[in-house]
């Protein structure tokens, strides 16, 4: 019996600790973790100094509204827009997507917004919206007007779709949750490009790259775009929730009072926690470790010679593991936790790693080996 509606697909056992980059049960089973709780706890379990930064701020004043200054956010909104970007904080992924949503039409005041096939950017309306997946608005039509899909990686569906009514184009770097597709570099350009001819926003969803997951603070930075708009959420509180949405300051002008807003935006304990997780990440030393572990896994992976495996791919610790269409990788998944190696789907059939950017490289032996093993 379960008083919880059944919307999520609950494996059998509950996560009742952790400590770096292991997990153990409510059976006192151990599990090395590569899900990050799904990209979002990029410093590892139980990182003292953000735990101290939480519980300080805490036991000080845990929440005033948004009716006051609040300095916190403007040194968070700082080291994560540098002098560029301002930023609107909320609380979630959707969140974050649903304020760029808005400000990309109230600035251009033009409706239409092009999205992608495979893409996926949360499940309140607007952001399901902009989901570019069948299965995530079974049920839920009708949804918000004027968004179109197009192919991802695809020059010829941007250039038919991009006119003089697109108010943005919003794109992940790599699609995450459609199953660690890379972005061709080329393509961003030539998307970055046509918006700025068409003066349409480019709005890249870092939700699920950014935070050091790809090896720089941002995946947009390895690009050599600059995107009007970029979300955060997920990896920014490493377990505590929150969201934001950072924008080019001269776009302050369309988000005046009253546009915009949500109670526990920017609330004092995600600000104080956002605050030492990106004091961890944003250093050349850390984030050139996460891009050297993250070649040696990609590596080791592609070594690995088993007929179920059609192609690897990712960047950072960021990586997916195709399967041949006859395999199911929900067997894989199984298994790897039968070995005591927690992993993710991602798409139709690709087995999904995201550990700790903390993790050690005697940990990821660990989990290549067991990974062989299974395969
Ligand atoms: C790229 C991307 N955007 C948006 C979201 C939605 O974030 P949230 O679940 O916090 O609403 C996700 C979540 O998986 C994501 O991966």
């Amino acid at each position: 019996m379960t008083n919880l509606f059944p919307n999520y697909a609950r494996k059998d056992f509950e996560i009742v600790e952790g400590v770096g980059s292991y997990l153990t049960d409510d059976q006192d089973r151990r599990y090395l973790d590569f899900t990050s709780g799904i990209g979002v706890v990029n410093l590892g379990y139980g990182n003292e100094a953000v735990e101290d930064a939480l519980i300080r701020q805490a036991k000080r004043l845990m929440h005033t509204p948004n009716l006051y200054q609040n300095q916190l956010q403007e040194t968070v909104a700082h080291v994560l827009g540098k002098e560029n970007y301002s930023a609107y904080f909320c609380n979630s992924g959707a969140e974050a997507i649903e304020a760029a949503i808005k400000l990309a039409r109230k600035t251009t005041n033009r409706s239409k917004i092009i999205t992608f096939v495979q893409s996926f950017h949360g499940r309140t309306y607007g952001a399901m919206s902009a989901t570019g997946q069948a299965a995530v608005h079974q049920g839920f039509a009708p949804l918000v007007p004027d968004f179109v899909y197009v192919d991802y990686n695809d020059r010829d569906g941007i250039d038919q779709q991009m006119d003089q009514n697109t108010a943005a184009v919003i794109v992940e770097v790599i699609q995450g949750e459609g199953g660690i597709i890379l972005a061709e570099k080329e393509w961003l350009q030539e998307i970055e490009k046509r918006c700025r001819e068409t003066g349409s926003l480019l709005i890249i969803d870092e939700i699920q790259t950014g935070m050091g997951r790809t090896g720089s603070l941002y995946a947009f930075q390895q690009m050599d775009i600059e995107p009007d708009i970029f979300t955060l959420a997920k990896g920014l509180g490493n377990g505590f929730p929150v969201g934001a949405m950072l924008g080019k300051q001269e776009l302050g002008k369309h988000f005046g009072p009253g546009s915009h807003g949500t109670t526990f935006g920017g609330n004092k304990m995600a600000m104080a926690v956002a605050a030492e997780v990106v004091r961890q990440i944003d250093q050349s030393e850390f984030l050139e470790d996460v891009q050297k572990k993250g070649t040696y896994l990609l590596e080791a992976l592609k070594k690995i010679d088993s007929s179920k495996i059609k192609e690897v791919r990712g960047r950072g610790l960021m990586i997916g593991i195709e399967l041949q269409q006859e395999f199911s990788v929900e067997d894989i998944i199984k298994d790897l936790e039968k070995a005591g190696l927690l992993t993710l789907k991602a798409g139709q059939n690709v087995l999904r790693l995201l550990p700790p950017l903390t993790i050690s490289m005697k940990e990821i032996d660990e989990g290549i080996e067991k990974i062989k093993k299974v395969f």
